[in-house]
C-alpha cells in the first residue's frame, strides 16, 4: 500500500522532512486564493487506495480549517484509502470547559470537525488539563507522541546539573517526565491567570537552586507572559537566566522579546510549528507513531 504525504500550506517543510521517514512519497497541493478572497485546491498527486497522510502546520489554525476539509474531502473523492492527519501542534485544546454561559467549548467543536475529516489524528503533547485523554473528544483513533524525550536529549546534552521547572500544574505532565529522563530535580510553579496577558506564578523554592542551571518548560509559549513572569522570578531565586524551553511556538508578537527582557538566557522550542526557535527535533518521533498506522514496520526513535 503506498502512502502520500500532503502538506498544508505552511507545513511543507514538516511534510518534507516526513515522507522520507514515513518511506512516502511527497505529493503536491496546489493553493491559492481567488480575488474575492475564496481558496483554489488542487491534489496534484494519484492517491487512489493510498494511505494519504496531510501534515499541516496550526499556529494560527482559522485560515487553515477550511484547507483541513477541503484537503480531506477531495482525497476521499479521488479514492484515498484511509486519510490520517498528522498535525504536530493540535490547536483549540485550551476552551475545554464552558466558563460564562454561551461559550463555545471550542476543543469540544474542533474535535468533532476533525473526526469528520480524517480517520486517524497524530500530535505531539496536546494541551490536556480537563479532559484525560483525547479520546474524550476526538471520536477517531489519535495517538499523543510526547515530547518529553526528544526535549530530555537536548537538556541532557545542553544543560549542565539542570533542575526542570514548570510554570503552572498542566506542565507537571512534561517537567516531571523530562526530570525523570534527565535524572535531575523538578518543581512547579502555581500560576493563576488573570486575564490573556496577566498571570500571577508562585516563587520557586530557594532551595532548589544549589548550583543549578534553571530550564523552564511549557508546553505553549503564547503570548509570553506565563513563561517571562516565571522567568523573573526563577531569575531571582537561582541568580541566574533561565533556558526556556516550549514545545509548541506560537509566539504571539513581542513573544520572545518578553522573554528576553525578563531574563531568559535562551528560548528554544521543539519542530511541531516551524519557527527560528525550533532547536528539539521531534519529527522521528512523530514518525516513530504514523509508521505502524500506515503497516510500516516500526522504527526506533528516542527511548
Ligand atoms: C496553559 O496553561 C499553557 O500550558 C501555557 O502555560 C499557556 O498557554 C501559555 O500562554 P501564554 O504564553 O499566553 O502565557
Amino acid at each position: 500500500m503506498s502512502t502520500v504525504v500532503l502538506a498544508l500550506p505552511g507545513g511543507e517543510c514538516l511534510a518534507a522532512a516526513l515522507a522520507p521517514q514515513l518511506d512516502a512519497q511527497a505529493g503536491g497541493i496546489e493553493f491559492r486564493r481567488f480575488p474575492d478572497g475564496e481558496s483554489y485546491y488542487r491534489i496534484a498527486s494519484d492517491v487512489r487506495d493510498c494511505d494519504v497522510v496531510v501534515v499541516a502546520a496550526l499556529r494560527d489554525p482559522d485560515p487553515l480549517g477550511l484547507a483541513l476539509w477541503y484537503v480531506a474531502d477531495t482525497a476521499r473523492e479521488m479514492g484515498a484509502r484511509r486519510i490520517g492527519l498528522v498535525a504536530p501542534y493540535l490547536p483549540y485544546m485550551r476552551q475545554d470547559a464552558r466558563f460564562q454561559p454561551g461559550e463555545a467549548v471550542t476543543s469540544r467543536s474542533f474535535a468533532r470537525f476533525v473526526s469528520q475529516a480524517f480517520d486517524w489524528l497524530v500530535t505531539v503533547d496536546p494541551h490536556l488539563h480537563r479532559y484525560p485523554t483525547l479520546d474524550v473528544v476526538y471520536t477517531i483513533p489519535s495517538l499523543v507522541v510526547p515530547s518529553a524525550a526528544a526535549v530530555a536529549r537536548w537538556v541532557q546534552a545542553n544543560v549542565a546539573r539542570p533542575v526542570v521547572i514548570g510554570p503552572d500544574s498542566e506542565s507537571e505532565q512534561w517537567a516531571g517526565e523530562v526530570a525523570r529522563r534527565v535524572g535531575c530535580p523538578s518543581q512547579v510553579l502555581a500560576k493563576t491567570r488573570l486575564g490573556d496577558r496577566h498571570v500571577e506564578i508562585s516563587l520557586p523554592e530557594p532551595g532548589l537552586a544549589q548550583g543549578r542551571q534553571p530550564v523552564l518548560l511549557d508546553d505553549i509559549i503564547s503570548s509570553g507572559h506565563t513563561m517571562a513572569e516565571a522567568v523573573r522570578h526563577v531569575r531571582s531565586a537561582f541568580g541566574v537566566g533561565p533556558v526556556c524551553i516550549g514545545v509548541h511556538a506560537l509566539f504571539a508578537p513581542q513573544a520572545r522579546d518578553l522573554l528576553l527582557a525578563a531574563g531568559a538566557s535562551q528560548v528554544l522550542t521543539c519542530n511541531t510549528v516551524p519557527d527560528a526557535s525550533n532547536a528539539i527535533d521531534v519529527l522521528p518521533d512523530i514518525a516513530a507513531a504514523v509508521r505502524p498506522l500506515l503497516g510500516r514496520p516500526g522504527t526506533q526513535a528516542g527511548a
